[in-house]
């Protein structure tokens, strides 16, 4: 077979993402595309699983059976998202345990919003309208996106985040419409949930240090500042929609551009919640070790059951 170099192979790689062709596991790809798929599909993969911890707080506490079923259903989904991307990053020879026991050691991250603690009701309303409307933004594109199995992950995943949304946001709207308790509960939410979830978005396009290479491998197929200007577009005339107010005094909409114009995010504490200094980042981290450990008889009797049944077959 003719010997290709590298060079060659880099350039034959770049011209199929030109062309939208999609690249799939067995195919050849440079290590760093290899390297920032596995890194960014792993740390999805972590924040659907970590983000099961501040809603599943709440699902002994469902005001109602049916806010219950609701909620139960939406961990659930959650769960399988986790899951789904696992196997993804799976397919990039990315091993199971080890990017688990990375999320538990503190070198994998995780979405920095699942830190901050849910104190009312109200926040499962927040969550769902805030978090998993900022996620469906960022993960639509995601669909496009230049890897196979990702993008393919992505178009099953986004159907059930849009009846996390809109669970979420009947929450909201709900409560907004009750007693003046209620809609103090549901402002209370929005207040503490707002930026955390502008935050969602990463770094400003400035400072993201991937979001460069991303876009020309489409992994990304816009920045993190473009889709948090579209969350804040989409997202604003929802909340005056409610009668609920934005904790944002610069908040504006500028008629020029048909853009909101917002006050400036907290970078300072962002990193520190990333860096692992946030509300609830030891609480997580802890009940997500906890969890490992005791379902690892469960893992053991899988194990063993799979063993004695191959010994049978090979009987
Ligand atoms: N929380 C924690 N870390 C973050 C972050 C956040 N909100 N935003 C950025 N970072 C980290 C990045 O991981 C990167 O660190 P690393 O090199 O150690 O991985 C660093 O900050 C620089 O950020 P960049 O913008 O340069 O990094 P990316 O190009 O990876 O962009 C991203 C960050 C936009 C989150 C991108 O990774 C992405 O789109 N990931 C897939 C979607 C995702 O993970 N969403 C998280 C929420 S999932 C969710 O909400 C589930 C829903 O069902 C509730």
């Amino acid at each position: 077979m003719k010997e290709v170099n590298i060079t060659e192979l880099e350039r034959m790689f770049q011209e199929k993402i030109d062309q939208d062709i999609k690249i799939e596991p067995k195919d050849w790809m440079p290590d760093d595309y290899r390297e920032t798929l596995i890194r960014q599909i792993s740390q999805h993969a972590h924040s659907e699983i970590v983000g099961m911890l501040p809603e599943g707080n709440w699902i002994t506490r469902a005001p109602n059976l049916r806010r219950k079923a609701v909620l139960l259903a939406k961990v659930q989904d959650e769960a399988g998202h986790g899951l789904y991307l696992y196997s993804a990053a799976e397919t990039l020879g990315a091993d199971r345990e080890d990017t688990i026991d990375d999320l538990h050691s503190g070198k994998a991250k995780y979405s920095s919003i699942f830190n901050y603690p849910t104190l009312t009701w109200a926040d499962m309303g927040a969550i769902g309208w805030l978090v998993d409307g900022a996620a469906i933004m960022n993960q639509v594109p995601i669909c496009r996106c230049s890897y196979g199995p990702y993008a393919r992950a992505m178009v099953r995943v986004c159907k059930e985040e849009s009846f996390h949304q809109r669970q979420g946001f009947e929450i909201m709207m709900t409560l907004a419409k009750g007693s003046p308790e209620q809609k103090a509960m549901a402002q209370d939410a929005l207040n503490r949930f707002w930026w955390p979830a502008l935050m969602m978005f990463g770094p400003s396009d400035g400072e993201s240090k991937h979001t460069a290479q991303s876009m020309k491998w489409k992994i990304k197929r816009s920045t993190n500042d473009e889709l948090r200007q579209q969350f804040v577009d989409v997202t604003v005339p929802q909340a005056e929609m409610i009668g609920l107010t934005l904790p944002d005094a610069d908040l504006s909409f500028n008629e020029a551009t048909g853009h909101y114009e917002y006050g400036e995010i907290n970078w300072a504490e962002f990193w520190e919640v990333v860096k692992g200094n946030g509300p609830c980042n030891k609480d997580r981290i802890d009940t997500r070790r906890k969890a490992k450990e005791e379902g690892q008889w469960v893992r053991e009797a899988a194990t063993a059951f799979a063993q004695k049944r191959a010994a049978r077959k090979s009987a």
